[in-house]
């Protein structure tokens, strides 16, 4: 169809961590989403990078065939192929990138490269509503939390953490409260028993609009101990009053964040994207405050949250318009590179 076509018909790739998922996107619109999402990591308390980078390559081929199957696309048809370029696990971004760019050269169509983290918010875009503009939008996941403004397009950041990402300061507490990994989710729904007040831990002073969560992890940590000390059933006596506390100490600390930003510039709505934007409290908050701003809230469906490759698709829909394709020449990145 050629690179003029304004709907091109774009498979698109995720395999910066250890989901490795496929898209298709039609006529402006996804018409599969396949992910196919790692277990293994689960005994190591956290992804071990060259498990996953072997598994990605077990998983490559049947997701992208699972892919155009459900969007009953064939490779002819394919206007383009996109793929996560970073930032993630170098072992991870390589195959589903390798993978890519064998297609775009057996098959003569463009590649288009797209950041992971910008991704993660252009999964506001999928579907008929669009959010108002400017957006405030806050980016939780595991790897990764930042505030951005977002506007035709350009993603400026910020603030972003300064060290863990809050997705692994739920993780990270979760595991002192023995809870398996990923604890986020498990976190979440203990807390709903529990009483967020009963427990008050410090979060980081950081400059205006950074985060930091270290400080919380050495909070939790010398509480436990100290209480453990004296109970050893502490934690499990209070697990669920605990759970309630750590995320609500997480989750008013990302409010007061976006508070900050709310006052410093105009928006007309604000979103959560990411893994932790599926955290109960965090969606509830995020209405309330938009609320309180009278400015419209989104939060993208569940499967556009946590890593997919519609999110993807979506990014490289923009790219595709501007024009803006890879090389074969062109690297993976392990860290953010883009506007950070
Ligand atoms: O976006 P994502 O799937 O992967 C990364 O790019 O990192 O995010 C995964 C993170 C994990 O840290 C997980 O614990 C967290 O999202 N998460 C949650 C919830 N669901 C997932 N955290 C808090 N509450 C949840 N309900
Ligand atoms: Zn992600």
């Amino acid at each position: 169809m050629g690179k003029n076509n304004s709907q091109p018909t774009i498979l698109a790739i995720e395999s910066s961590c250890d989901d490795t998922a496929a898209a298709v996107l039609r006529n402006g619109k996804i018409h599969s989403n396949c992910v196919s999402t790692q277990l293994d990591h689960q005994e190591y308390g956290g992804v071990v990078p060259e498990l996953a980078s072997r598994k990605h390559q077990q998983k490559i081929v049947p997701v992208v065939q699972k892919a155009l199957e459900e969007a009953q696309t064939s490779l002819d048809e394919l206007d383009a192929v996109a793929c996560t370029q970073g930032p993630g696990l170098l072992g991870s971004l390589l195959v589903g990138y390798s993978f890519a760019k064998g297609l775009a050269l057996s098959r003569g169509i463009p590649l288009i490269n797209v950041d992971h983290i910008e991704a993660h918010i252009w999964a506001h875009y999928i579907g008929a509503d669009q959010p108002l503009e400017p957006m405030l939008c806050l980016l939780v996941s595991g790897g990764h939390t930042q505030l951005v403004h977002v506007a035709s397009g350009r993603m400026e950041v910020l603030g972003k953490t300064l060290d863990d990402a809050a997705g692994e300061a739920f993780d990270k507490a979760g595991k002192m409260l023995g809870l398996p990994y990923p604890a986020g989710p498990e976190l979440d729904s203990l807390a709903q028993e529990g009483d967020p007040t009963r427990f008050s831990f410090s979060t980081a002073r950081t400059g205006e609009l950074d985060f930091s969560f270290s400080g919380l992890k050495t909070s939790i940590l010398y509480f436990l101990q100290k209480e453990v000390a004296v109970d050893p059933d502490f934690v499990q006596k209070n697990l669920n009053d605990l759970s309630a506390s750590i995320q609500h100490t997480i989750v008013s600390y990302l409010m007061s964040k976006m508070k900050l930003a709310l006052e410093q510039r105009t928006y007309k709505s604000i979103g959560v994207a990411g893994g932790v934007a599926a955290n109960s409290e965090l969606r509830r908050e995020l209405d309330k405050l938009a609320r309180e701003w009278e400015v419209k809230a989104y939060l993208p469906q569940l499967d556009h949250c946590t890593d997919n490759a519609a999110m993807i698709a979506q990014a490289a829909l923009y790219q595709w318009q501007n024009r803006n394709f890879g090389t074969l020449a062109d690297h993976c990145y392990t860290r953010n590179e883009t506007n950070h």
